[in-house]
């Protein structure tokens, strides 16, 4: 399966993608931990992507696009994969298109999770990650059993720089512009499906799975 999580910043995608990949086994293609790995390691691409993400920008589609399409191609990637965060723009939407088209691997389908705006914000100033491994977690509403500590690994849990509130309202107004018109060039392919992102999380994923087991 090729799969793409569409959806707003907080919408879900990282939180359905951990699960999607278990069950489905496949690798689990985020843009974002791509660029938040690089920043770690303080690479050159690392530093020209933190200076888009921390105002909550796009970084620019000529610097994700080859880096996507590289990933691709490894071995793990042959036999399907689920893309988190990209593609952004129209502009990433073609060059993702030209680029399965010359590898003969078609989307399977893109899943678009719909979630008011209202609840994002929410959703994103109560975020916590772990440092370790990269579960992700909610202060309310998917709270680890020990404060700021990993269920999974022990590991410790951080909060995003660009979760503050300033910073979500522009990802926010950035996703409007720039992002949501990939609803309607998906479902112009006839390759968008999309499930209400706003109940809780087990739900959602019933959802999504009910969807996806349905194209196997
Ligand atoms: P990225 O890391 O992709 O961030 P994003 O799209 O803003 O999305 P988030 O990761 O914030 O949200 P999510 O949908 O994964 O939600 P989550 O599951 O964590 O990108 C960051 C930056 O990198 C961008 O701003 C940009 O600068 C750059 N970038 C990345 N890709 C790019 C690209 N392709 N082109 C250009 N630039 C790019 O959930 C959020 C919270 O809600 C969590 O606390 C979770 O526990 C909770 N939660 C989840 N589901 C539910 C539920 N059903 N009910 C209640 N709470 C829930
Ligand atoms: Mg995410
Ligand atoms: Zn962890």
């Amino acid at each position: 399966m090729r799969i793409i999580l569409l959806g707003p910043p907080g919408a879900g995608k990282g939180t359905q993608g951990e699960r999607l990949v278990k069950k489905y086994n496949l690798p689990h293609i985020s843009t974002g931990d791509i660029f938040r790995a690089a920043i770690k390691e303080g690479t050159e691409l690392g530093m020209k992507a933190k200076e888009y993400m921390d105002k909550g920008e796009l970084v620019p589609d000529e610097l994700v696009v080859g880096i996507v399409k590289e990933r691709l191609m490894q071995p793990d990637c042959q036999d399907g994969y689920l893309l988190d965060g990209f593609p952004r723009t129209v502009t990433q939407a073609e060059a993702l298109s030209a680029a399965l088209g010359e590898l003969n691997t078609p989307l399977t389908g893109v899943v678009n999770v719909d979630v008011n705006q209202d609840e994002l914000l929410d959703r994103l100033t109560g975020r916590r990650v772990c440092k370790s491994c990269g579960s992700t977690y909610h202060v309310k509403f998917n709270a680890s059993k020990v404060r700021n500590v990993c269920d999974k690994c022990g590991g410790e849990l951080y909060q995003r720089v660009d979760d503050t509130v300033e910073t979500v309202k522009q990802r926010l107004e950035v996703y409007r512009n720039q992002t949501e018109p990939l609803i309607a060039y998906y479902e112009n392919k006839g390759l968008l499906f999309t499930v209400d992102g706003s109940k809780d999380i087990d739900e959602v994923f019933k959802e999504v799975t009910a969807i996806l087991d349905a194209k196997k």
